[in-house]
């Protein structure tokens, strides 16, 4: 688990860009951050893994204050993926993705062997290991960022607007395989987006914050949507959009509850169509 208590960051400019945050991001769980351009998205993330220190408060990685551990052996440990992949241009992809393993000093053959396993993991032909990253697409790029920040097994990732920069198709598909992945894996992911529509589709848990860094609601998709805090998060969730979402969340408790009814079998396929369709809206 991961806490925010009492967490503010002044920069040295006097921009309060996180107001008093306190935060229980949950194991083995997917905890989006949304809310607008400036809200301070960022910098919350990159409290976990000290890139930011905190002005006042505290953040506990698993109990223990990130303050007491060397930066450079947190980060060891928690998975970074950011926007444009953020790759090393001069490296190939599975030295690329071998990164972490070298610097904690793996042998090249087996730290190229994880590179190769995950490549496969994360949906990308092994052909592609002697490429440089400007030889691939911008979906293959993300996939590569992925696979480097899982080379390690970190328990932790923070994923920064990982799917942004590609376009809507290439997005729903990653997002889709994003969520198979970490169906196996378990990882505490810390997801940032500006997109409600991706927060919903991924978010065990959504926090939205307004601009100035304060936090504006806490909550599960459905519970944001039903009750959303006050008219920020309204406006946020978009109005009509908002309530067209949360008749889906309704159909689909209404289709789980006939479905629970009615036993498992068919019930339980027609519920994976009604989430299969509703992704695509
Ligand atoms: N190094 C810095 N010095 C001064 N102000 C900063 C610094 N980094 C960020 N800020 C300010 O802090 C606030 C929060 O920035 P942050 O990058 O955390 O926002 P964000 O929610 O990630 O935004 P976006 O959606 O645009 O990525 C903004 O007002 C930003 O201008
Ligand atoms: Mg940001």
């Amino acid at each position: 688990m991961i806490t925010f208590a009492g967490v503010t960051k002044r920069y040295p400019d006097g921009t309060v860009a996180v107001d008093r945050l306190d935060l229980e991001i949950p194991a083995g769980r997917i905890t989006v951050l949304v809310g607008p351009s400036g809200c301070g998205k960022t910098t919350t993330l990159r409290m976990i893994n000290r890139m930011v220190e905190p002005s006042a408060g505290t953040v506990t990685v698993d109990g223990r204050d990130v303050r007491e551990v060397d930066p450079a052996a947190l980060r060891r440990g928690i998975g970074y993926v950011i926007q444009q992949a953020g790759l090393f241009p001069h490296r190939t992809i599975i030295d690329n993705i071998a990164t972490v393993p070298y610097l904690l000093g793996w042998d090249k053959k087996k730290a190229r062997a994880r590179a190769h396993e995950l490549m496969e993991r994360v949906g990308l032909d092994p052909a592609l290991a002697r490429r440089y990253p400007a030889q691939l697409s911008g979906g293959q790029q993300q996939r590569v960022g992925v696979a480097r920040a899982l080379a390690a097994d970190p328990p932790i990732m923070l994923m920064d607007e990982p799917f942004s920069a590609v376009d809507p198709i290439v997005r729903a598909g990653l997002q889709e395989e994003f969520l198979r992945l970490q169906r196996d894996l378990e990882k505490t992911i810390v997801f940032v987006t500006h997109d409600i529509d991706e927060a919903v589709k991924l978010g065990h848990r959504i926090a939205v914050f307004r601009v100035g860094g304060a936090l504006a609601q806490y909550a599960t998709p459905a519970e944001l949507l039903e009750r959303p805090a006050d008219d920020f998060v309204t406006d946020f969730l978009g109005g009509e959009r908002g309530i067209r979402r949360l008749r889906f969340f309704q159909e689909l408790d209404a289709e789980e509850t006939a479905a629970e009814a009615a036993g498992a079998g068919d019930a339980a396929g027609e519920d994976e169509g009604g989430r299969t369709a509703a992704a695509g809206r």
